[in-house]
Parts: C-alpha cells; structure tokens; sequence
C-alpha cells in the first residue's frame, strides 16, 4: 500500500503554509473565543471565581511573557491601566526571573503564552506563586503546564498554531485583555464603555474585512520592500505596540532588519538612519495623538522614505502626505489593534514568500522555547 499524500499537507488544508492559514482562520478564532464570553453588556467570565475582594485588595497586576506574547501584554497594560486604573508592569519573562520582582501577595500576575510551555513563562509563574501571588494564565493550551499551574485560566480558543510566527494566539490573546479588563470593571463597579462591548462582538467580521481588503492590495502594499534589507515601523500609544508586533514579524520571517519605534522618538536618534524610498509603516489610528503622528509621517516623508499608512476609516488627511494608505474600519480607539496587526501579518507573509524563505519554519527559531 503506498499512500501519495503526506499528512502535514492534509493538514494545511490547500493552503501554502500554517502560516497563511492561521492569519486567514482569525475571524474564527476571535469569534469562538468571545463565545457566550460577551451577554449583552456584560463580560461573563464567572467560572474563573475571582471575588471583587480579592481584586480591590490588589496593588498591582504584573504581566509576564515572551515574544508574540509580551507584545499583547504590552497593550494589555494599556487596557488595565487606562480603564482599571491599577498600576501595571510588563516584563520579558527572562527578565523577570532573574531580577527581584516586586511581586506579592497583593500582586496579581498574568502570564501569557500560545504553548504553555515556555520556560522562562513558567519559571516566573512558579517564582510568582513562591513570593504569594496569584497568577491568571492566558493560553492557547488548555492541558498546559502553564493552564495547569495557574490559579485561574483563560483559555484563548484560536485551535492549534503550527506555524513558528505567532499571529492568531497574538489576537486572541488581546481579546482576552479586553475581556478581562471588562469583566474586573465590572467587579469593581466601575463604568466601562458601552461601546466597547458591541465593538468587540463586531470584531469577527471587521476582522474579515480588513484581511480582503489587504489581500486585494498585496501586491502594491509588498513592492517597497523589493531589495530592501531594512524597514521601520512607527506609531503612538496603542499603535507604537502593534508596530512593535509587526517589526518583529517581518523580522521572524523574511529576515528583513525591522525596528518599531515610538513615533515621536523618531527625533531622538532613528531620524538619522531614514533614507529615500525606505519602507517605514506609520500607523495613525489612535484619534487622541492622531495630529502628533501625522507631524511624525511628515517628518519621515521630509527626507523621502516610502510610507505605507495604516488608518481609521474617513481618514481623508494622512493620504496626501503618504504614498499608500490602507483603511481600517471605524472602531473605537481601543478596539484597533486586534484589526492593524492583520495587514502586519499579511505583508510580513507575502514578503517573506516573495522572498524565497521557509516562513513557517525560519531558520534558528523554535514554536515552543522549553529550554533556557
Ligand atoms: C517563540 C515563538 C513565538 C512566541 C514565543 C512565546 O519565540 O516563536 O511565536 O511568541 O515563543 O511563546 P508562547 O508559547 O509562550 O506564547
């Protein structure tokens, strides 16, 4: 008997690779992760028996992960902090470990990881819990040493992601920030924002919005990066972390040197290194800082880098002072990341593809980091 398929194949489904298909099952991923999570204008994620005691009696939350994974911690802070008002740290679990963590028992502490397994996530929960915290996981993986660990869990429901570079665990695991962020509001009695709840049901469609729309346009959105070795990825406020997200996923891939920076850090150094038609991403969507970024744009179009502007829809201004925009739907502010990392993700594959490079699985770099 000869069998003339090979089982990864199956798997993929038609598609080229994990990678392409991952970004596409988005839509899904975040829809199966809201369900039954949102009823009506409320979070319900009772099953997690967290007491509004126990959250009033915090004096912080400390957000611990590696990779893909830090980088949601990092707009995770901006949720919690922004409409919880509980101060909150974000560490690289790396770090963490080794430094002495100002964790206790008033702290709470949040690990994220796709895998579950990653070494240094678990060895700063287990440090966490040794110094009397409580630790809440976010994780694709329910059987997990890291779900298994924890004192609660959030399960991200995005199915298995194959491919090295993270992209749907990625959204997923901001989706869980803004649940959890609304679901402690409401414990602590706070006024969340209404519209934040039926933005988040939206998400799966807008989501498949965005992902046609890029797909239509990739092949003029991949072109500036023909022969470039370098590229640069700029934004504010929530924005400044999805571009750091995009950086490192063009680098994971396509092996093309790419940096995120704090749009108005520009001028402090990066300003320098900005030379004709080199590709640099500038995303405008945060409306509170939108005329400071549009002045940072100016300032790299100035000495005639090539930008590609990532926008809220009905932006009409930003489109004269770039050479291509690409829209996103209307959301509120604090929506935007789970829709401007997806035409990160979609250029960073196409480039790597146009590239000849083995994208789901770039030379060097391992799915699940379980060694030291
Ligand atoms: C590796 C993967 C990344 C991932 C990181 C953390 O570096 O290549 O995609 O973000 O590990 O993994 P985790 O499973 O803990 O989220």
């Amino acid at each position: 008997l000869t069998v003339d398929w090979d089982p990864e194949a199956a798997e993929k489904e038609g598609y080229p690779h994990f990678m392409l298909k991952e970004i596409l099952e988005q839509p899904t991923a975040l829809r199966n992760t809201l369900k039954d999570r949102i009823q009506g204008d409320r979070v319900n994620l009772d099953y997690l028996n967290i007491t509004p005691e126990y959250l009033k009696g915090l004096r912080s939350i400390s957000i611990v992960a590696c990779g893909t994974a830090y980088h949601a911690g990092l707009i995770g802070k901006e949720l919690i902090e922004g409409l919880l008002r509980i101060p909150v740290e974000v560490s690289v679990a790396s770090e963490f470990r080794y430094r002495n963590p100002l964790v206790d028992e008033k702290t709470l502490v949040i690990v994220v990881s796709q895998s579950g397994e990653t070494a240094d996530t678990l060895a700063a929960l287990r440090e966490s819990k040794r110094r009397g915290a409580k630790v809440l996981a976010i994780t694709n993986v329910k059987g997990s040493s890291v779900a298994r660990e924890a004192d609660f869990m959030f399960h991200t429901v995005a199915g298995p992601e194959i491919a090295v570079a993270s992209t749907k665990a990625y959204t997923t695991q901001l989706l869980g920030f803004y649940l959890l962020t609304l679901y402690f509001g409401q414990l602590l009695g706070k006024e969340m924002p209404k519209e934040l709840y039926s933005g988040l049901k939206e998400l799966p469609v807008l989501a498949q919005k965005v992902i046609n729309e890029t797909e239509k346009r990739i092949e003029s959105l991949i072109k500036p990066f023909e022969g470039w070795g370098d590229c640069f990825f700029i934004g504010r406020s929530l924005d400044w972390h999805v571009a750091e997200e995009g950086a490192l996923k063009l680098k994971e891939i396509s092996y093309i040197h790419a940096e995120a920076y704090a749009a108005g850090e520009l001028k402090h150094g990066t300003l320098a290194l900005i030379e004709k038609d080199i590709p640099v991403i500038a995303l405008a969507t945060q409306l509170d800082v939108y005329e400071k970024t549009i002045s940072n744009i100016k300032e790299v179009k100035a000495r005639e880098g090539y930008v590609i502007a990532l926008v809220q829809e009905g932006d009409t201004e930003t489109a004269k002072s770039v050479d291509q925009v690409l829209e996103i739907p209307k959301v509120p502010s604090l929506l935007t990341p789970i829709l401007t990392v997806l035409p990160l993700q979609l250029i960073s594959y196409h480039v790597a593809v146009a590239r000849g490079c083995d994208v789901d699985k770039p030379r060097n770099l391992a799915k699940s980091v379980t060694v030291e």
